[in-house]
């Protein structure tokens, strides 16, 4: 079976800025679209234009800077927003207007103060009006994950009649499960009239730690956009993970979905995402956390050590990464040891190790971590004994 396209949408620059800290400048987000578009991503999320001046001209700069990906600005469901967007992105070469409304009873209640047959007015009437600007139109129903799926079908219903040509079903608020989450996908796929003509599109926070099996879940149901975010930055505990979304469609082939990604990228993108917003990237984070090809306990060590693939999924180089490290602890065994005094040039016997070995543990259990420089003042002293 021929393998399917699963686009990614990059929203760092707009959901992933978001977060308190994070802001960046015009310049800033010129370096990173530029990198996004090189990564290979197929969206990128410019901004929210009308927001601020800032934003707006950020939007600006990143339609003319974009080579390739389609360059995408947020708006609310109305004109002024719309209109602003479509000004912003008039240089970009694929734009893409990106409106949308809540949906969920809750949204509809308390934000609006409306009704269910409003909202799909104001939305069909959004999208309408988008259409006079640009032929790319998305349409995100904010809270889908909390709306029920007969009522979200008619909303999709009317937008897609309307011209929506993406449409996105947003977890907004983290709740739903992977399983739920996956059913919703596939209720739209079979139950929107019109759907053919649409792309359906995954964007998942990540409030309960499910965004990304969310993502997933939704495109083996038949979702061909997931929405997401480098380092998984975003509101509260962040959205999908790019990083994440790309090396799952890697390494499971037998899903038959594939991105445009270049995987070998991610490490670095991470990297710069973090400096410039100035948030660290956790040491444990799937894919671009300083443990993710790190190795510190004895068992896996020698495992490792013996070959790769007995406890890394992932060869370090496809994601950038140069190698996989071994860390030298109070849990570390005599493999990872010697293995570490080889890369430093010294090849121990079997009963110099056993010697070593006993040395190093009085040392490692006072330190958290053992470097190259305690190793070489370990042969020194070792080195001095046998005289
Ligand atoms: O999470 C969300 O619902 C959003 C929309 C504005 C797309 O970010
Ligand atoms: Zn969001």
């Amino acid at each position: 079976m021929n393998s399917e396209k699963i686009e990614i949408f990059d929203t760092t620059l707009r959901d992933g800025e978001q977060v308190p800290g994070c802001k960046l400048n015009t310049e800033q987000k010129l370096i990173i679209a530029e990198r996004l578009d090189e990564l290979g991503i197929d969206i990128i999320e410019a901004g929210f234009p009308i927001s601020s001046p800032g934003d707006f001209e950020s939007v600006s700069e990143i339609s003319k800077l974009v080579k390739n990906a389609k360059v995408c600005g947020l708006t609310r469901a109305n004109k002024k927003d719309i209109d602003v967007a479509a000004e912003a992105l008039k240089l970009a070469k694929k734009p893409r207007i990106h409106t949308g409304i809540g949906t969920s009873d809750s949204h509809i209640k308390y934000k609006f103060n409306s009704t269910r047959e409003d909202i799909i007015e104001r939305a069909a009437e959004a999208v309408k009006y988008a259409k006079t600007y640009v032929e790319d139109v998305e349409f995100y129903a904010e809270d889908a994950g909390r709306t029920d799926n007969e009522y979200l079908a008619r909303v999709c219903e009317a937008v897609i009649k309307a011209g929506a040509t993406v449409l996105n079903i947003p977890d907004t608020t983290g709740y739903c499960l992977p399983e739920e989450y996956g059913q919703k996908i596939k209720y739209l796929k079979e139950n929107v009239k019109g759907i053919e003509k649409a792309v359906l599109s995954c964007h998942c926070h990540n409030d309960l730690g499910l965004a990304t099996a969310n993502s997933i879940a939704g495109a083996i149901n038949g979702a061909r956009q997931i929405e997401c975010t480098i380092n998984g930055l975003g509101e509260r505990a962040g959205n999908t993970a790019l990083e994440e979304v790309v090396m799952i469609l890697k390494q499971h082939k037998n899903l038959n979905l594939h991105t445009d990604v270049n995987s070998r990228m991610l490490n670095e993108m991470s990297a710069m995402v973090s400096d410039l917003m100035g948030m660290s990237v956790q040491p444990n984070k799937a894919i671009v956390g300083a443990n993710a090809f790190a190795h510190s306990s004895g068992i896996h060590q020698d495992g490792v050590i013996k070959n790769r693939e007995t406890y890394e999924i992932i060869d370090p180089a496809e994601v950038g990464v140069n190698a996989s490290s071994i860390i030298l602890t109070a849990r570390s065994g005599r493999s990872a040891l010697a293995y570490r005094f080889k890369h430093i040039g010294y090849e121990v016997t079997k009963n110099e190790l056993d010697y070593l070995y006993q040395e190093f543990l009085k040392i490692a259990d006072l330190k958290k971590e053992i470097d190259n420089d305690d190793l070489s003042v370990m042969m020194d002293s070792f080195a001095r004994k046998i005289g």
